[in-house]
């Protein structure tokens, strides 16, 4: 048997205790399954305030933390120890008020904070920090995004020698290429790297730092969430002007699909909706299409196709031709359900759909994590036009609760949704590959032709879609061999 390996796990979001997207859903989820495999793995992330330290039975450790800012000097935080929800992974939470004490994690009212680059610079030399104060030698620091990017471009330099983290192997796992970190080049000074890394090669992207780049650049490994979508950064239309700084580092760069926690979304089991169902027993799903219907005032029917969507209402998810297509989408037999928040002008224009049209169209604009449940498991279809997808979550928990994906083929939307196949009744959803409002009628048209007139083959996909599994357990496999390799490689430097 291969040793067991210490791994710090740096990133913005870890669910439950806080979490804007399936970056909190893949952090609160995966360690869990690499501990299970006998691994010392810990967490590391800010202590924003809304994370309730007595309902989490937070302690505080050590003594204060000092965090080397450069020109702003050493900013000194506090440690607090907690535990992943049902398990006994570590999860350090580095506070530090004039930073996290806020409310939103990025933005407020929608607009980024102004000092997000100190925010999460912090952060990452935080977390080095404090692996030198609790004496954790990590043999990888797998980072995620360019919240924690700088970690790998600090290991390379300023802790290049430093006896604790110096051999560590760096991953940077990217669920999202749009966000970058460009900041001013001011920021170089903070970073205190020296300016000698502030080049096309390293950190600076268009005159500015790109806190990403210098990840992809340093970091001994890299993954992506899927295999799609690890192929298409390195394309233009995808890779959002870093696709030729990707394409340089290919042949580091792994895509690993992200599993499900199946524990919460299970329609077996789940608390959330009326009534439980399995693919032995789908008769609790009917149940829980009236409860949706009546919820969200709706007509009560079981004939018409209801179609769901969860999403943050923003243009990687393709709401914009979505709101083009909504016209003659509603001149369709359906009822449509939506859940989500982002963009303004999307909370108006489908306020006003839904106001136009309440026979046909409710919506609920925020973050509700029951409605989001009851969605998967009332709803008959599930719609996902998106620009981009690394991965996507709501698509696996669909088919869990054999909600059939109507999807655009990009990223992870590709990889998990197989098409319906009209000869053979194979497939578990729906696919388009244009993103267009064309494409989005005529998808949802044959959905909707084939619930009406080919009961069959709707019952079949149901049954395919419904005993699909994306488990933790395989993909967590995967990210231990890469955390093997990398260590390799990191020794072989
Ligand atoms: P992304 O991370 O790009 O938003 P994912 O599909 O990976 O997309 O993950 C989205 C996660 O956030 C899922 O767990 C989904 O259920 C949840 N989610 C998104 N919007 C809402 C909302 N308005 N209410 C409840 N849950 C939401
Ligand atoms: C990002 C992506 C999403 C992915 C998630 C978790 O938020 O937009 O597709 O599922 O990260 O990896």
């Amino acid at each position: 048997m291969k040793k067991p390996l210490k791994i710090f796990i740096v990133a913005s979001e870890t669910a439950p205790f806080a979490k804007e997207g399936g970056l909190g859903d893949v952090v609160g989820t995966m360690p869990k399954y690499i501990k299970a495999l006998g691994h010392d793995i810990r967490i590391v992330m800010p202590r924003y305030y809304k994370i309730d330290k007595s309902a989490y039975n937070l302690k505080h450790i050590g003594g204060p933390l000092g965090v080397p800012m450069g020109i702003i000097g050493t900013l000194w935080g506090a440690v607090f120890e907690g535990k992943l929800h049902n398990s006994e992974v570590p999860v350090y939470f580095i506070e530090y008020e004039n930073f996290f004490g806020r409310d939103g994690l990025y933005t407020k009212d929608g607009e980024g904070y102004l000092d997000n680059d100190n925010r999460f610079v912090f952060l990452s030399r935080g977390a080095l920090e404090l692996a030198k104060m609790i004496s954790f030698k990590p043999d990888v620091i797998h980072v995620h995004d360019w919240q924690t990017a700088a970690i790998p471009v600090f290991i390379n330099t300023i802790y290049k020698n430093d006896p604790i983290v110096g051999g560590s192997a760096t991953i940077l796992t990217i669920h999202n290429i749009q966000h970058q970190g460009n900041f001013y080049e001011g920021l170089m000074d903070v970073l205190a790297v020296g300016w000698e890394h502030f080049n096309f090669l390293e950190l600076e992207a268009y005159n500015s730092v790109n806190l990403l780049k210098g990840g992809i650049y340093n970091a001994t490994l890299l993954t992506t969430v899927s295999k799609t979508y690890s192929k298409e950064i390195q394309t233009p239309e995808y890779g959002y002007r870093l696709e030729g700084v990707v394409k340089d580092r290919a042949n580091d760069l792994y895509g690993i699909l992200n599993g499900v926690d199946y524990d919460e979304w299970n329609p077996e089991t789940d608390k959330f909706i009326k009534a439980n169902y399995s693919e032995n027993d789908m008769s609790g799903k009917a149940m829980c299409k009236a409860d949706l219907q009546e919820l969200m005032k709706l007509p009560v029917r079981a004939d018409v196709p209801l179609i769901g969507i969860v999403s943050r209402l923003v243009y990687q998810k393709g709401i914009d031709v979505l709101a083009a297509s909504i016209y003659r989408l509603l001149d369709f037999d359906i009822q449509m359900v939506m859940l989500g928040s982002g963009e303004a002008w999307a909370h108006f224009f489908f306020g006003k759909i839904a106001y136009d049209n309440p026979q046909k169209f409710a919506v609920k604009i925020g973050y509700d994590n029951c409605l989001a449940h009851k969605i998967e498991a009332g709803a008959d279809f599930f719609l996902m036009p998106s620009r981009f997808e690394p991965c996507g979550l709501n698509q696996m928990f669909s088919l869990r609760y054999g909600t059939l994906p109507i999807v655009r083929a990009t990223g992870g939307l590709n990889d998990t949704v197989d098409n319906f196949d009209e000869q053979t009744n194979e497939g578990t959803g729906f696919k388009f590959y244009d993103l267009t409002p064309e494409a989005i009628v005529n998808t949802v048209g044959w959905a909707i032709h084939t619930f009406y007139n080919n009961k069959n083959a709707i019952n079949k996909l149901i049954q395919n879609a419904i005993s699909k599994r994306f488990t933790w357990d395989e993909s967590a496999k995967q990210y231990e061999e890469l955390y093997y390799l990398a260590v390799k490689r990191k020794k072989g430097k």
